[in-house]
């Protein structure tokens, strides 16, 4: 443990050293051109890769790059998703344009990372088809982000063919994980704080664990440190993030659990909430809900990925729960936290579901009542055990099956809608309405949004709010003086 310690702190000096020195570069060519450098970041997919764009970004602030909100920018760099074949698809959409945008910005840099770039095909189809590609990284390797540049451009001097001239460097497997390099927040008063990177379910469907490698965990104390320093900075939300929150520790040594991480966080001064993203059903224990039940800072709000409602299917998924431990875990969250917000994950037209399996999913659905659901058609991901199964479900099918569960889910919704109304809660003030500039835009704790009248002045605070009305995803409110 201490000599991975090490290591990880050896090459934190090394990528410090190399963002100096690209700084230094770039502080020359702004005294002869007065021109400050930018870069666009454009995320795809999930809060584990915003987060992952946030430290990128930190990168580049610190080697003097400014952020512009346009791809017409002398570094562009798309952080990609694969959990579905329409996100790749997006990405080469990208690509076209941002190759066109190239040719009339010479020195412009275009690069790619995240899940995507984790799988051969697609690397293999951006060499081939997409040669202007300067940079190419994966999951494991942000924090070696100014290296890759230093590369880049050095290769720009040796190299003879536009080909050699991108920078390749994709990592499977790593225990590495590189503290205490510059970093962003997009946010002043709420951050995402990663503290397990990974995941070792295999559900059959996935690809995740192909592309982000094995679970890994960051150790208490440097999430509690970094916890610490958010709170000082005037954080007082934060959200911790990993693809399965609840298998955390379980490679430490000595073993932490999730809700003795979630126990120390609450002790922190000036932290007044706490998130967290995702919970898997298989993993969630009862000393977590215990932990839940008598906080006074996590949030209530649980996403609780249900996927089908058939137990036939789940075990297919490789899921390792049944509908009626599904149902029995969420009994026992709804009674020991009765004003719980529940989300969910579902897809549709997993190969081989029968009409049976569905209507078992719609059970689920109506019996859960979820707050929102996430509704997902089944995509057939390339080095997945689904994706060789032999009945795959025709697309007519899937999609007829898929508008059915969206019309129950947003019928029951609607019923449901407005629990609060007519009740004072606490409001996390996040920004300005982006559709009426007198509105102020927050959450409650439960997730849901509300909007109200009030000052700018008030964002990053918590405040009362009356809930006036509810519009079904959101309230109107007014302030309570
Ligand atoms: N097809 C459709 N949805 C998927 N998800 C993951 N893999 C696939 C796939 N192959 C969904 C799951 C997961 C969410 C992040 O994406 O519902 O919870
Ligand atoms: Fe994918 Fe399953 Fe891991 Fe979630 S728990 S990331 S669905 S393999």
């Amino acid at each position: 443990m201490e000599n991975t310690r090490n290591i990880n702190e050896i090459e934190a000096a090394k990528q410090l050293d190399i963002i100096n020195e690209l700084k230094a570069m770039y502080d020359i060519e702004y005294e002869k051109t007065k021109i400050i450098k930018t870069y666009h970041i454009e995320t795809f997919g999930c809060q584990m890769n915003s987060r992952d764009s946030e430290k990128i970004s930190g990168i580049l602030r610190q080697i003097g790059y400014k952020e512009t909100d346009t791809e017409d920018a002398d570094f562009v760099l798309y952080n990609t998703c694969t959990v579905r074949e329409n996100a790749n698809n997006r990405v080469f959409g990208r690509l076209g344009y941002v190759g066109k945008l190239k040719k009339s910005r010479p020195g412009m840099l275009v690069a790619l990372c995240g899940c995507m770039m984790q799988e051969t095909t697609a690397v293999d189809k951006i060499k081939e088809s997409y040669p202007f590609v300067d940079i190419i990284f994966g999951t494991h390797n942000i924090f070696k982000l100014a290296e890759l540049i230093k590369t880049r451009l050095d290769n720009e001097k040796t190299a003879v063919k536009q080909s050699d001239k991108m920078v390749i460097d994709l990592w499977k497997d790593t225990e590495m994980i590189v503290e205490n390099l510059p970093n962003e927040r997009k946010y002043s008063f709420k951050a995402g704080v990663n503290i397990i990177f990974g995941c070792n379910n295999y559900c059959s469907y996935c690809i995740v664990p192909y592309v982000r490698g094995r679970e890994r965990s960051r150790s208490p104390k440097d999430i509690i440190d970094e916890v610490k320093a958010l709170a000082a900075d005037g954080v007082v939300e934060v959200m911790l993030l990993g693809q399965n929150v609840n298998s955390y520790g379980k490679n430490l040594e000595p073993r932490v659990t999730f809700a003795e991480l979630l126990r120390e966080i609450e002790k922190i001064e000036g932290i007044e909430r706490i998130r967290f993203m995702t919970s898997h059903p298989k993993d969630l224990s009862q000393e977590l809900i215990d932990v839940m039940r008598d906080s006074k800072k996590i949030c209530k709000h649980l996403h609780l990925p249900l996927q089908s409602g058939s137990s036939r299917l789940l075990k297919i998924m490789n899921r390792k729960y049944t509908k009626e431990d599904y149902l029995d875990l969420v009994d026992r969250i709804s009674k020991a936290v009765p004003d719980i917000s529940l989300t969910t994950d579902i897809i549709v037209g997993f190969p081989g579901e029968t009409e049976e399996d569905f209507l078992e999913t719609m059970d689920v659905v109506r019996k859960v009542n979820f707050d929102s659901a996430f509704t997902f058609l089944y995509s057939k991901r390339t080095g997945t055990p689904a994706a060789t199964m032999d009945n795959q479900i025709e697309e007519s099918v899937a999609k007829e099956r898929f508008e059915r569960l969206l019309a129950e889910i947003q019928s029951l919704s609607s019923l449901s809608a407005g629990k609060d109304e007519h009740t004072v809660q606490k409001v996390l003030v996040e920004e300005v309405n982006s559709q009426d500039e007198n509105l102020l835009t927050g959450r409650l704790s439960n997730n849901m949004l509300v909007h109200f009248p009030g000052d700018k002045s008030l964002i990053g605070q918590i405040i009362p709010v009356y809930l006036e009305e509810s519009k079904g995803f959101y309230y109107i409110g007014s302030q309570v003086w």
